[in-house]
């Protein structure tokens, strides 16, 4: 605003604007505490974010986590049945657990994965012929697993098997590798 005073030669000019516009900043823009307050809140809700997603990260480390693989399926322990149930001299196959359970004439157990040691093709068991064949490249294995025909270049691996109250179970997540 521009305000005229006195006479024409020596008018003195007065102007306001700068009053008035400081006036129109003021009305404007909020007064610095109130943002600063509001930048205070931000602030603290960013924090109290941070502070939940910390505290959620803690809690899952912390949880027990559930076995990934259940009781009965491959990769976990597999009960295969009472003692007796299986004759001495029998191989069993256990196709939800990927191996055949061979009782042995002396009554002890092998658990024998049904991978060929040569390519991995699944062996098949010929009861008659007593033997495992490869249906890929023909190689054969005896009861115990060991080879009776190349190419496969070591026996048939073994998984852990135990008894516990004359039950047989048998760990397909533990699986030793033969030599020969
Ligand atoms: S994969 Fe079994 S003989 Fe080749």
């Amino acid at each position: 605003m521009v305000q005229r005073t006195g006479d024409g030669a020596g008018m003195a000019v007065e102007d306001w604007s700068d009053g008035v516009m400081e006036q129109d900043k003021a009305k404007t823009s909020p007064p610095e505490p109130s943002r600063r307050s509001f930048l205070k809140k931000v602030w603290m809700v960013l924090g109290f974010v941070a502070l939940a997603e910390f505290i959620g990260l803690v809690v899952a480390f912390l949880k027990p986590r559930k076995p990934r693989i259940k009781e009965g399926d491959f990769g976990g322990i597999i009960t295969a049945g009472a003692v007796d149930d299986f004759a001495p001299n029998s191989v069993t196959a256990f196709r939800q657990g990927k191996f055949y359970l061979s009782r042995l004439e002396d009554g002890g157990f092998l658990a024998l994965s049904r991978k060929c040691t040569h390519l991995g093709c699944t062996v098949t068991w010929d009861s008659e012929k007593k033997r495992f064949e490869c249906p890929c490249h023909a190689s054969a294995f005896d009861n115990k697993g060991n080879v009776i025909n190349p190419p496969a270049p070591r026996a048939l691996d073994l998984y852990a098997v135990s008894i516990e109250n004359g039950i047989v179970k048998v760990d397909t997540g533990r699986k030793a590798q033969r030599k020969s």
